[in-house]
């Protein structure tokens, strides 16, 4: 590797090592903690040569001993105190960004810019010093991320699509805090995702951010979850944060009159055990929901929590030991009225809606950790949710930095969401070539995700295998395979692959005693553009190739779930095909606009039969 790459790498590894320490602090519930939203307008200064941060040698002006004294740093928020000081921006004298909200949206100038800005928000904190200790969060920010208050660096964080948070209890005031958040959303070769991906690269913060006020010692994190293949077993752990003492923890299910105790170590660590009967077990038909309080000697946290279990039994899939068909949908985080990421709970509610209108009980939020909003609105609607992270097509496999980076995403995914009924899958990949460093790669992943979680069940989208191409018969003859428990692959037979009747001529082979979802198929088709079947990117094509795909699929006896490519049209600049994609990925079953194609009702037709199968079943 040339002294140059092994230098970028060095830096890297430093910046994840001395700044991703804020991480390992995840504060878990933010919807039901003590908060102060910093939502709203943040000044911005757009800065593609990043002058604010490298100084004219190109070092970083952050890591210099006086980088607090720079004024050329923007960071600093610097303002000129006579006449004669040269200071070359003013965050004052600038525009304005909504926060939420990607910039591309904001400011015509900003469509396709990928670089960087600089955002600043002043704040007062009133709550300040009462003891309590406060954290500033955000629940994404996209892609590369430098955090200052008053001009002190509080730390760094990659990856667009997961929360973070910093301690600024000793760098806060009470009066006119100034926030400056650098934000770069440029694609790089060692990122994840990596350079190639088929969505928008929406930049900027995306997801809320707020102040968090939390008593000296205070419940971080914690997991209240069935124990894996049992129905009257709680096991899980609480976590404090600022304790140095043994700690009792108090776990509360009051609607079913339960109260236990439980001993926290010295580190905070206290594990949870105790047995339960009679509980409502959550499903999408009862989408049931606890009140669980949990209390230590400062610090009280409520939740609303389901308890299920979820398992895999040969080929069946088993929720609380009954068998299931997972009648998904494929969805990005998008908001496609407004054409920009989705955040709200009223976004998720336009995506979720549209789900139930398919008569779907599961979905799939690709190709990265979705907003909180729609992983909790699924779980009152009783929808079941695939999650996973960005290691998507050709990652750098080799690239330690690029494990570490992917490895920080999946624990800070799966710790903020597990406590979520509805979350049954986590997935650590999506189209990755076959290799040995990326098998090797992806199985460290896996090991990960079953350290964090024993009690879901882990899987990839794989890729299909052409054993013969006359007949047309395919296998998944993927080494990663054995190591997930649900077996989902991508398959695009009839759109990448050969037209709609080649589904009818083709055979599956698949070797595996596993459930199979297809995580994947479809074709593009613009809305209102009516021909005959053959006629690509007409609706009537879409219709026939999801008519011949069902067929297809329903005939392997391992399937158990399929999220058909994709829930609504979407954003992608490798869409390119004027009057037909226009910078949109037209595979969806709705249009941007919400309209119906006529493929929705074909889908939404197989899903009707499919529950009352398995409804007789029961
Ligand atoms: C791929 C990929 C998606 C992409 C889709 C498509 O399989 O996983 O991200 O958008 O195919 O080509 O439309």
């Amino acid at each position: 590797m040339k002294s140059f790459q092994i230098l970028v790498t060095l830096i890297l590894l430093i910046n994840i090592a001395v700044y991703s320490e804020a991480q390992n602090s995840l504060i878990i519930n933010i919807p039901n903690r003590d908060t102060i939203s910093l939502n709203g307008r943040w000044k911005y200064i757009v800065d593609p040569y990043e002058n604010g941060y490298y100084n004219y040698r190109y070092q970083p002006i952050d890591q210099q001993e006086n980088a607090s004294q720079v004024s050329e740093a923007i960071f600093n928020d610097y303002h000129p105190i006579n006449k004669s000081e040269r200071v070359e921006y003013d965050f004052d004298l600038s525009g304005e960004l909504n926060v939420p909200g990607s910039w591309n949206f904001q400011d015509d100038k900003l469509f396709y810019y990928e670089g960087n800005i600089w955002y600043r928000k002043k704040f007062d904190c009133i709550t300040t010093h009462n003891g309590n200790r406060v954290f500033i969060y955000f629940g994404a920010v996209n892609y590369e991320t430098h955090v200052y208050l008053n001009g002190k660096k509080l730390g760094m964080h990659l990856g667009g699509f997961t929360p973070f948070n910093f301690e600024i209890t000793s760098f806060i005031k009470e009066k006119d805090n100034s926030l400056v958040v650098k934000v770069d959303n440029k694609r790089k070769k060692e990122g994840v995702p990596t350079l190639n991906t088929d969505w928008f690269n929406y930049g900027g913060i995306t997801r809320d951010v707020a102040l968090i006020d939390v008593p000296s010692s205070f419940i971080k994190d914690y997991c209240i979850q069935l124990k894996k293949g049992s129905i009257s077993q709680i096991e899980g752990y609480v976590n404090l944060d600022g304790t140095n003492a043994a700690e009792k923890i108090t776990v509360e299910i009051p609607e079913l009159k339960l109260k236990k105790e439980f001993i926290a170590d010295k580190t905070g660590h206290a594990l949870i055990q105790f047995s339960i009967d009679n509980a409502v077990l959550w499903t999408p038909e009862t989408p049931k929901l606890y009140q669980v309080n949990i209390s230590s000697s400062e610090s009280q946290v409520t939740d609303q929590i389901g308890l299920r279990t979820i398992e895999t039994k040969g080929a069946d899939l088993l929720l609380n030991g009954k068998s299931i068909f997972l009648r998904g949908i494929c969805s990005h985080e998008e908001n496609s009225i407004r054409g920009d990421r989705a955040w709200s709970i009223d976004d998720a509610q336009l995506i979720l809606l549209r789900a139930k209108e398919l008569n779907c009980n599961f979905i799939r939020l690709a190709h990265y950790p979705h907003n909180e909003n729609i992983i909790r609105e699924a779980e009152k609607m009783g929808i079941m949710v695939w999650e996973e992270i960005p290691v998507y097509w050709t990652i750098d496999w080799a690239n330690e930095a690029t494990y570490k980076n992917a490895e920080a995403q999946l624990s800070d995914m799966v710790k903020r969401d597990i406590n979520r009924a509805n979350v049954i899958i986590w997935s650590v990949a999506n189209e990755t070539p076959v290799s040995d460093a990326r098998t090797s790669f992806l199985t460290k992943l896996i090991s990960k995700a079953r350290e964090l979680d024993n009690t879901r069940l882990i899987s990839a989208a794989l890729e299909k295998h052409t054993v013969s191409e006359n007949p047309p018969v395919f296998a998944i003859e993927d080494p990663f395979a054995q190591y997930v428990d649900v077996l989902s692959f991508n398959q695009y037979l009839g759109w990448y692959d050969g037209l709609p009747e080649k589904c009818t001529r083709s055979k599956w082979i698949i070797k595996f005693d596993k459930p199979v979802i297809i995580s994947e198929f479809g074709g593009d088709a613009k809305y209102g553009y009516h021909a005959d079947k053959d006629t690509r990117w007409s609706e009537e094509f879409q219709e026939e190739l999801f008519i011949r795909n069902l067929e297809m699929l329903d005939k392997i006896t391992q399937l158990r779930g399929i999220t058909p490519w994709i829930l609504t049209d979407f954003r992608s600049p490798r869409r390119l095909l004027p009057g037909i994609q226009d910078g949109w990925n037209r595979k969806g079953v709705f249009s941007e606009s919400g309209e119906k194609k006529k493929a929705f009702f074909i889908l939404q037709d197989f899903y009707n039969k499919k529950l009352k199968v398995f409804e007789s079943k029961e």
